[in-house]
């Protein structure tokens, strides 16, 4: 199976804001973008992006998870990065048209249609160092995704890291490019050093998330993860899973939570522990290595917890849940 996001449908949605206003959507062809090379997102990075998943249920219909809740993150993105206000509806009608038009591609569960919303500062001004761009454009890209877990289940292992942080504080919620550049080197040196799969940023002991997912603790009944602040990603898969498990009558706690507890709790035989994500889902952690000491999370296999939450989210996406909190856009 090709890797994740490198195979794309061959044409997108764009439309482009001239400095007055959104021209109306079209479909080109999704192989090329023509941009000066000195537009602003070139050299100012001023790109946001955002990912949600289409899926295919068993009725033949195509529905999209939380679109709504991601066009919200991606308006809060550009208006954050000073980019060009997103107009909401002609961007959830963008999203809509594009699925529409290649809804014959969308995969049967467990893969999916992986959607790419993405906006940059167009306008070609290599002295505007600290001046917004005052054009930009956005596009929606598809790309048909299978399982995340086809290689069969394990569990991560994941470097605490107490020095370095991911990216500016003030630029965590955002999601855009400069912050997973910036995190990039620490996550490679990891790998390379000790044998890590991701990094769990905790600047100052404060546990935060990793390079692209949400960290989750999961000890018996309670749920603890990092209250929302400015300075890490609200995951759209993080609040779908802590409604989901309220549902099921679990305690969930968005409170801070140290690296000393973190491991404490970790000691206990039934802890577990997990990232979630658009793409990981609810990927199981089995391992945390922290000051060159490893520190299994519970026995360090794959939680039974996890794998229900995980199974719960699933069932909703895929219409064998009832989609009570009204997440699913059936198209
Ligand atoms: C840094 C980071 N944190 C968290 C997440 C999880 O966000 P979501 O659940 O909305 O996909 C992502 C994206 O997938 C991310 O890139």
């Amino acid at each position: 199976m090709a890797a994740f996001g490198t195979v794309f449908m061959p044409e997108m949605a764009i439309s482009w804001f001239d400095g007055n206003s959104w021209s109306p959507a079209e479909v080109v062809s999704s192989d090329s973008l023509q941009l000066h090379p000195g537009a602003h997102v070139l050299h100012y990075s001023s790109t946001c992006f955002e990912g949600l998943k289409a899926f295919r249920h068993q009725d033949g219909s195509i529905n999209i998870f939380r679109m709504d809740r991601n066009i919200d993150r991606f308006t809060q993105s550009s208006e954050l990065l000073a980019l060009p206000a997103i107009e909401k509806t002609a961007t959830a009608n963008m999203i809509i048209d594009i699925v529409r038009r290649f809804k014959d591609e969308v995969p049967e569960p467990p893969g999916s249609m992986y959607i790419r919303p993405t906006h940059i500062g167009t306008e070609p001004a290599i002295g505007k160092a600290a001046t917004p761009s005052v054009t930009s454009c956005q596009y929606i890209l598809l790309s048909p995704v299978g399982d995340y877990f086809a290689g069969g289940d394990t569990t991560l292992r994941l470097l605490l890291e107490e020095n370095g942080a991911r990216c500016a504080a003030h630029m965590g919620m955002i999601k855009s490019g400069g912050n997973y550049a910036s995190a990039l080197r620490p996550i490679m040196k990891a790998k390379q050093e000790q044998n890590a799969d991701q990094v769990l940023f905790c600047p100052g002991g404060d546990v935060q998330e990793t390079g692209a997912a949400n960290f989750l603790l999961i000890d018996g009944n309670e749920v603890i993860t990092k209250a929302l602040d400015e300075s890490f990603l609200h995951g759209v898969t993080r609040d779908s899973i802590l409604t989901i498990a309220r549902d099921l009558g679990m305690e969930v706690q968005e409170r801070q939570l140290t690296i000393d507890e973190l491991l404490e709790r970790a000691a206990k035989p039934g802890c577990e522990a997990a990232l979630s994500g658009t793409a990981a889902v609810l990927t199981p952690v089995g391992t945390l290595i922290h000051n060159g000491q490893e520190y299994p999370v519970g026995n360090g296999g794959i939680g039974a917890t996890t794998l229900k939450l995980r199974q719960a989210l699933n069932d909703i996406q895929w219409g064998k849940a009832e989609d009570k909190h009204g997440w699913l856009t059936r198209i």
